[in-house]
């Protein structure tokens, strides 16, 4: 175990991170319930508004990790692990993007109005019904959104293999 291994993610990326793993899962749950969104009329309202909140959080997120080195990984992990991480790491800063985002140009060519828990107004993009951008953008957020659970599945198990098995401090750096 390497003394680099306990330095932090300062606090402001770990309280992204942890705001945004919440949002997520509050979003698979609701998304993966659609089918009962007809009995809960408030659902739709409040999937919209959380993930356009995660587009918003991840952009600000995607800024300050931009302009702040993240703490260094512990010197002895195999360049496998790392090449593993960092490209889990990507694929989801991709989807915490593209996922909101497609459902903002789908959502946008529907009939409902888009707002924000019902405090303000969130404009509509020029996307038309039944338009291949707009039939694209339904396929991908289903397909995009969906792919969320293997790839978190892939880094909670990497996470508890880190803290549990190697005891390397990895887990910490984001506690
Ligand atoms: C990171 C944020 C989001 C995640 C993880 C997410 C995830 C999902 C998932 C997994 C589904 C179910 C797909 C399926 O039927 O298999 C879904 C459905 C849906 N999402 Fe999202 N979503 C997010 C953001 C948004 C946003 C920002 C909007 C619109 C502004 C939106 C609008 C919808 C709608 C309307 C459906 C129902 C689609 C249908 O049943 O045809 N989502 N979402
Ligand atoms: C959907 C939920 C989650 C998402 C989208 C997510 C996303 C991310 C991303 C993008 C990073 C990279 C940070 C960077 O830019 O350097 C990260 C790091 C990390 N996450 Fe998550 N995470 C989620 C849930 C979790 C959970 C539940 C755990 C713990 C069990 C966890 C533990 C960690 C740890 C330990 C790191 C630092 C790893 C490293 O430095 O290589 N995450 N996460």
């Amino acid at each position: 175990m390497t003394q680099q291994a306990f330095v932090k993610y300062d606090g402001v990326a770990r309280t992204l991170h942890w705001l945004i793993a919440l949002a997520i899962l509050i979003e698979l749950r609701l998304g993966l319930t659609s089918d009962a969104w007809k009995a809960n009329p408030w659902a739709p309202g409040v999937h919209k508004s959380i993930g356009l909140t995660i587009l918003v959080l991840t952009l600000v997120r995607i800024g300050w990790r931009l302009t702040h080195t993240p703490p260094a990984l512990p010197a002895d992990m195999p360049s496998w692990q790392v090449l593993l991480a960092k490209g889990t790491h990507w694929l989801f800063y991709v989807l915490l993007v593209a996922v909101p985002l497609s459902g903002w140009i789908f959502s946008s060519a529907g009939p409902y109005p888009l707002n924000w828990f019902g405090l303000f107004d969130i404009p509509k993009l020029a996307v038309e019904k039944g338009s291949m951008l707009a039939e694209a953008a339904h396929e991908g957020h289903e397909i995009m959104g969906q792919f969320f659970i293997p790839l978190l599945l892939l880094h909670v198990g990497a996470a508890l293999y880190h803290h549990f098995r190697l005891k390397d401090g990895v887990l910490r750096r984001m506690l």
